[in-house]
């Protein structure tokens, strides 16, 4: 292939995605975990399905960076996971090392990469790989948006009993409880999900998207969610190596726009090959700009808990 992705993490999301990635063939795959052996066993294994799943994607495994140098993006999913009762919030003290060290060895080996950051706390991860790669807003991105409106997606179309492919939905904010479901830019058909729903079903549906993540802890018991994480990494990655123009939310970070500044949140943006080459600003009520803005006072609850870490 004549692009390259680097996957930092081979654990549930990290392999997940390199699967993935390998088999829409869209690049060949570095896979780097700091475990020995599991890079490498998944790498094979992963390679060893190949003839089956008619691919012809390179997938390899490594406990160090040599081998992702050059990479066109780097997708960080290096970290720990939440377990039951736990918040993503509560990752930040293992998480921000683990990241802040391993953006370090990435920026070094691939300057010009594009950088898409899973591991949470989403938007105080971000914040962390800016800092450490030194890279410009343009090449951090986080992803939660993508995860969190294909979970508003799942559950319109199983509310309303339709095809998935003709949902389509918008989430704002953090990814956290106070992430920002906008029922007005969703739509069933092009129809907003408004004219469709009463306000409590849209209610329930809004509360079980911004608890998505928890439900499926709560039934993995030991882990966090991944088949959906990995997809949408894949699919910002997709719109980067393709230069596709698309217009998808993510974490970018924000320099005045929606009233907000310096600050990582989600907001959409249009993915190309530069990375975020726009942040797109959607009009909002006067009430989703409040709930943007509780949104983003706890991602800045977030930083100053960084600061303190001194990550
Ligand atoms: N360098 C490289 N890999 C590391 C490092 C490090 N410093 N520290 C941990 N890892 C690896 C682990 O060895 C493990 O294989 O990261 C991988 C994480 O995989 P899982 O434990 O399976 O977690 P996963 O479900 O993939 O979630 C990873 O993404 O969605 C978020 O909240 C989630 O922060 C978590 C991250």
């Amino acid at each position: 292939m004549d692009k390259k992705v680097t996957v930092i993490g081979a654990g549930n999301v990290g392999a997940t995605a390199a699967q993935r990635l390998a088999e829409k063939e869209l690049c060949d795959v570095v896979l780097i975990d700091i475990v020995e052996g599991v890079p490498q066993g998944k790498a094979l294994d992963l390679t060893e399905a190949a003839p089956i799943e008619k691919h012809d994607a390179h997938i390899k495994g490594f406990n160090s960076y040599e081998a992702s140098a050059g990479s066109d993006i780097v997708i960080i999913t290096a970290g720990i996971p939440r377990k039951p009762g736990m918040s993503r919030d509560d990752l930040i003290g293992t998480n921000a090392g683990i990241v802040k060290n391993v953006t370090k060895q990435v920026a070094a080996f691939s300057p010009d990469a594009v950088i898409i950051i899973v591991s949470n706390p989403l938007d105080a991860m971000c914040h962390v790989a800016f800092e450490a790669s030194g890279f410009p807003k343009s090449r951090v991105i986080g992803m939660a948006g993508v995860l969190d409106s294909a979970r508003f997606r799942a559950f319109i179309a199983m509310e309303l009993n339709v095809s998935v492919e003709n949902t389509h939905a918008f989430v704002l904010g953090g990814h956290g409880d106070t992430m920002v479901p906008l029922p007005r830019y969703s739509t069933v058909a092009g129809i907003p999900i408004t004219e469709l729903l009463s306000k409590d079903r849209i209610d329930a549906l809004v509360k079980r998207t911004a608890s998505g993540g928890a439900e499926i802890v709560s039934l993995l018991k030991t882990g966090s969610a991944y088949y959906a994480p990995a997809s949408a990494a894949v699919e910002m990655a997709e719109a980067i190596l393709k230069d596709k123009k698309k217009i998808l939310p993510c974490a970018a970070y924000l320099e005045g726009e929606y009233g907000i500044n310096g600050l990582f949140i989600g907001v959409p943006v249009k993915l190309g090959a530069k990375g975020v080459e726009e942040i797109i600003q959607i009009k909002l009520t006067g009430e989703e700009q409040a709930a943007l803005k509780k949104s983003a006072d706890s991602v800045e609850e977030l930083k100053a808990v960084l600061k303190k870490l001194g990550a």
